[in-house]
């Protein structure tokens, strides 16, 4: 029992996301002009999970707002770029390129403020320590912190 579920939360890990990959960030959402492909139930579930926490809903800023982002970019320098880069290449983490493409806002701000449980519970944190082997340590970070530092995501992936 416990064998299989470790080969599922390993295979899962490696479909979603594989932690030492930086190369295979997976193509398929970028399907401009054509109709988006049927998405299957399984890959829904997956785009629509909000994570665990107390963050049930994030209003996203069109434009950006920069002090925001500027925020985010201080807190990321001093917390967080030890184990993250910004391009796609993992250091101890994931590199953040297209996280806001591979999660839900308010899963990205469920994980920074509710680290321990979302990896614990939630299958895709888990999926992706079983592929890091590294826990992320609990940054402290209050929700307007994670706020900031999600503004600051969102301007890094629109860069590239
Ligand atoms: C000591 C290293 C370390 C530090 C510091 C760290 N992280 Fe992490 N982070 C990780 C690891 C490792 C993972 C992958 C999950 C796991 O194995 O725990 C991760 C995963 C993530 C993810 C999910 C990425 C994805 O691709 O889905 C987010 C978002 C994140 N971290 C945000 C932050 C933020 C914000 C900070 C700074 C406030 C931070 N991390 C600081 C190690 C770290």
């Amino acid at each position: 029992m416990k064998t299989t579920s470790t080969l599922m939360a390993l295979a899962l890990a490696g479909m979603l996301y594989a932690c030492g990959d930086s190369g295979s960030t997976s193509g398929s959402t970028e399907t401009n002009g054509a109709a988006a492909p049927e998405k299957t139930e399984e890959q829904k579930a997956e785009h629509d999970n909000k994570g665990i926490g107390s963050i049930t809903s994030v209003t996203l800023n069109n434009p950006l707002d920069e002090g925001m982002v500027k925020a985010g970019k201080d807190i990321y320098d001093l917390k967080c770029s030890s184990c993250h880069k910004l391009d796609g290449t993992r250091v101890v983490g994931p590199g953040w390129e297209g996280v806001t493409s591979r999660r839900k806002p308010e899963w990205i701000m469920n994980f920074i403020t509710n680290v321990d449980e979302m990896l614990n519970k939630d299958a895709e944190a888990m999926a992706m320590l079983e592929e890091c082997l590294v826990r992320m340590p609990n940054q402290n970070l209050t929700e307007k912190d994670a706020r900031d530092v999600l503004e600051f995501m969102y301007k890094n992936d629109i860069k590239k």
